[in-house]
């Protein structure tokens, strides 16, 4: 049987023979602009090079990347295939080879380096819409595959057909976001044939969707979508998952990714998992999420990446404490997850301990709440036994203890239904959006935001931002302190962020300096470019961002008229303004100790 490893190392292999680089499996935690809280696909770190910019491997590249899809975190441990982290398996043609190649590579790993049964494959291609035609030609490479294996391939009965919903892929929903009809691939679970007019829309708990082909060459505009100047692959496809069919498991949590962690929450809570599957499941997934996101520096708290972590975490604890484990929790279960993907993250166990203890922290603190909420919640049973309970009366309640100890609203929800209590539940998570709204207004834009997956829009505005987050980069380093990095991004069509280690605060003055600094290179008119450089080579010369990983050949922008004479030389994917007469000038508004020596500051276009 092939171990996961061993699957992503045919992948790796059979994508080399024809041409592929591997570029590094990134953080978890976007460092650039964007306002997606994690990484949620393979392509995450390649948007610039699908828009067209020329990457420092060339135009085949390939990855194993983490991801974290949180938005569904309720809905883990229902059935055998959804889970918050995964892995994405993933190959990219940028402007080179195209449907052709693509689907029969494909093909071919699956079903002659994987040895699936190509009888139990099946495919879908986009339909057609008002603004991209119908992909006639996915139809017949795919007639012509499914031939090679000795299968007729009949349009509704082994590919289908289906429109936007099913066969488009995109990352967010922002101008200027590349996307494009996709071919996908899926595997009949079932030991009989599907019967007439089973398809992976009809009959989608049969057929498990194991690989994406999105043939990305639209973009998105105000009015619809419009050709890239290139014709793009975007392949990806879930690890977990092709281990699970090749491993000829019929449940996700019991291939190598996931079932040493099960057999550890065995151990831990003296029940077997087939008795209680919901709830390992939800144990063993919320687990590994965790470990990923705080292995990338995430710390639980109330906010963003922190409070993805900290509901990890806690759902975690509680559903552990419904099957009877009452401590160690932590210890017990961190480091089954670690060993299970140290084949993967070598780099993990020298930060085990200092996970295990920030996890034990919260651990601790959630225990306390819990101490404080728990009663309270059988009171409020207690009193509705047999009611129905008033929605608003019961979001008020959930509002006030996530205010006043920070218990989570859904966790609440949770613990209504194992009360037994009554009430409407869509009644109840409008009524507590509503509070929610009123109370914080201006957080609640800034994380709806986010939460909705929306990307950081490739703009005008966002691009002469990028280009000024450098430059004000460049006055830190050159004004105040060589050794100043980057140690944080964040852009919006409004400001820049711009997080950097310093050991002392800023004064007024120098916060002014640095501004007028900025201002008069944009008014010197310097031209910005790149170079592409081997990464040991680039260290020399540019910034970078330490601890962060590189491909072996990186792209450098350069501010000024040589490389040499530059007065700003970054580790950057891209893009940029041409020239930085193009940017307004500045204002530095909001400086910030954010602690640990850390320090922020904000600007914006001045408004003339
Ligand atoms: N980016 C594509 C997906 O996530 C391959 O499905």
């Amino acid at each position: 049987m092939l171990s996961a490893q061993q699957i992503l190392q045919k992948y790796f292999g059979h994508f080399a023979k024809y041409g592929h680089k591997q570029i590094p499996n990134v953080s978890v935690v976007p460092k650039e602009d964007s306002t997606l809280l994690f990484v949620n696909s393979g392509m995450f770190p390649l948007v610039p090079y699908l828009m067209g910019e020329p990457h420092p491997l060339g135009k085949r590249l390939t990855n194993v990347q983490r991801s974290i899809r949180f938005e569904d975190m309720e809905e883990v441990g229902q059935d055998i295939r959804h889970t918050t982290a995964f892995h994405m398996i993933g190959n990219w043609s940028l402007g080179d080879y195209f449907k052709k190649e693509q689907l029969t590579w494909i093909y071919e790993f699956f079903v002659e380096v994987l040895r699936l049964d190509p009888n139990r494959l099946y495919a879908t291609v986009f339909k057609g819409d008002a603004f991209v035609p119908r992909d006639e030609e996915s139809i017949e490479i795919l007639k012509r595959i499914f031939k090679k294996y000795g299968i007729d391939a009949k349009l509704g009965e082994r590919t289908f057909e289906f429109g936007r919903e099913s066969n488009w892929w995109q990352r967010g929903d922002a101008i200027g976001e590349p996307g494009g009809p996709d071919s996908e691939i899926f595997y009949w679970l079932l030991d009989r044939p599907p019967k007439p007019g089973e398809n992976p829309e009809t009959a989608e708990d049969h057929f498990l969707e194991i690989g994406n082909s999105v043939f990305m060459q639209y973009v998105k505009t105000k009015t619809g979508w419009e050709e890239l100047p290139q014709k793009n692959v975007d392949f990806g496809g879930g690890l977990e998952r092709i281990a699970m069919v090749v491993q000829g498991k019929q449940d996700i949590f019991l291939t190598d990714m996931f079932e040493p962690v099960i057999r550890a929450i065995e151990k831990l809570t003296n029940k077997p998992y087939e008795s209680h599957k919901k709830e390992f499941r939800i144990i063993a997934d919320h687990m590994r999420a965790s470990v990923i996101i705080g292995m990338d520096g995430v710390i639980p708290s109330n906010k963003e990446q922190g409070y993805v972590l900290r509901r990890l975490l806690r759902r975690m604890f509680r559903f552990a404490h419904k099957l009877g484990a009452k401590s160690n929790i932590v210890t017990q279960l961190v480091e089954p997850t670690i060993t299970m993907l140290e084949w993967l993250y070598p780099w993990w166990r020298e930060k085990q301990k200092q996970i295990e203890e920030i996890f034990t922290e919260e651990e601790k603190r959630f225990n306390n709440v819990l101490r404080k909420v728990l009663p309270k919640v059988e009171q409020l049973a207690t009193r509705l036994a047999g009611k129905k309970a008033n929605t608003e009366e019961l979001a008020k309640y959930a509002f006030n203890l996530y205010q006043s100890l920070g218990f989570p609203p859904e966790m609440f929800e949770e613990e209504l239904e194992h009360q037994n209590i009554k009430f409407d539940k869509k009644a109840y998570q409008e009524a507590y959006k509503k509070l929610f709204e009123k109370h914080q207004e201006i957080s609640r834009k800034g994380a709806e935001k986010k939460f909705k997956g929306g990307l950081a829009e490739h703009t005008e505005t966002t691009i002469r931002y990028h280009t000024a987050t450098h430059l004000l980069h460049a006055a830190l380093y050159t004004l105040i302190d060589p050794n100043i990095h980057q140690k944080g991004s964040n852009i919006t069509n409004e400001r820049l962020r711009f997080d950097f280690p310093l050991h002392r605060d800023l004064t007024k003055e120098e916060i002014k300096k640095l501004g007028d600094w900025v201002n008069e290179r944009i008014k010197e008119g310097l031209p910005v470019n790149f170079v592409i450089l081997n990464k040991e080579e680039a260290k020399k010369i540019a910034k970078y961002i330490p601890g962060e990983e590189y491909p072996e050949k990186v792209k450098v922008y350069y501010i000024g008229h040589t490389l040499e004479d530059a007065i700003s030389r970054e580790f950057c994917g891209g893009p940029h303004v041409k020239n930085t007469k193009e940017i307004p000038p500045i204002e530095i508004y909001k400086y910030e100790n954010l602690g640990g020596g850390v320090k922020r500051l904000y600007a914006r276009f001045r408004k003339e």
